[in-house]
């Protein structure tokens, strides 16, 4: 098995910057990485409203992640500061060499100077019937063009009803990740389908629950030192009252927040607290 932090070289400038801040919690604890999906939401005036809060307040204690659309991507990545975080895009199309109209090929994100792609998204996998086999290939082209993949996993509410929900998330990572032939890092959302946009969360303890058992997953899979320093996320309905709770659980290393990264204001004070 080849390790996620020899293939360095296919990485770029900000993925570096991401690793080496992981290689440095190492030495101590977890840097959490805060991360705003803006999914089809958001405008220049969002974009405008984040860069000067950002310019002000700089995220110190916590990695920054934004990722708007497209279009938006390339319109904050022209004003972008290294010093606020990276930028990220949502999903990319699962085929590079093809001749596909209207859709982001990996390649194309890499060059708008995202760092980061969102991958198996559950809006991707249900509402597009994505399976974790494109997924999968959508990571390799991830890794393939310098970009840190996140790949989302979580369980639909009729699957936590039957306690799937461990067996299913495990399902999706073993199948999205193609862990015999790792060619750089990764990092895991765990998105509970149910939770997504409807205001209701997990308790604590089963969020700790699953992020256990995706640790003990990425260790078994990757090795102890490698499968310790991947970040694990937690997103659905996450916000500024109960980001504080969330992030104190075991094995939480960030969120993955919609709905409420489309105010500066609240996701300001998310910033803050981590
Ligand atoms: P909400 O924070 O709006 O529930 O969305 C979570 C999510 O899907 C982030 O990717």
């Amino acid at each position: 098995m080849q390790s996620p932090f020899l293939s360095l070289t296919l990485l770029n400038a900000h993925s570096l910057k991401f690793l080496t801040k992981v290689n440095q919690k190492n030495r101590g604890r977890m840097k959490n990485l805060i991360a705003g999906n803006w999914k089809l939401k958001g405008s220049q005036n969002l974009a405008d409203s984040y860069l000067n809060h950002l310019s002000e307040n700089k995220p110190v204690n916590c990695t920054l992640l934004v990722c708007p659309t497209f279009d938006l991507l390339e319109y904050i990545s022209e004003k972008w500061s290294q010093d606020f975080g990276f930028l990220g895009a949502q999903d990319c199309y699962h085929d590079d060499s093809a001749f596909n109209e209207g859709l982001a090929s990996a390649d194309k994100v890499a060059r708008t100077g995202a760092g980061y792609i969102i991958l198996g998204h559950s809006d991707r996998r249900h509402k597009c019937q994505e399976t974790s086999g494109l997924v999968r290939k959508k990571v390799n082209l991830a890794w393939k063009h310098g970009l840190l993949p996140i790949v989302c996993v979580g369980e639909k509410s009729e699957e936590r009803k039957s306690n799937l929900t461990q067996e299913v998330v495990k399902k999706q990572i073993i199948e999205s990740i193609d862990f015999d032939h790792l060619d750089g890092s990764f990092v895991i959302a765990y998105e509970p389908v149910w939770a997504i946009g409807s205001g209701n969360i997990p308790t604590m303890e089963e969020i700790g629950i699953v992020h256990d058992e995706i640790r003990t997953l990425l260790i078994t899979k990757i090795g102890s030192h490698q499968g310790k320093n991947i970040p694990i996320l937690y997103g659905g309905s996450a916000d500024s009252n109960n980001a504080e709770q969330i992030l104190a659980v075991n094995n939480v290393n960030g969120l993955l927040i919609g709905g409420a990264s489309l105010d500066i204001k609240g996701f300001g004070t998310i910033i803050n607290k981590a």
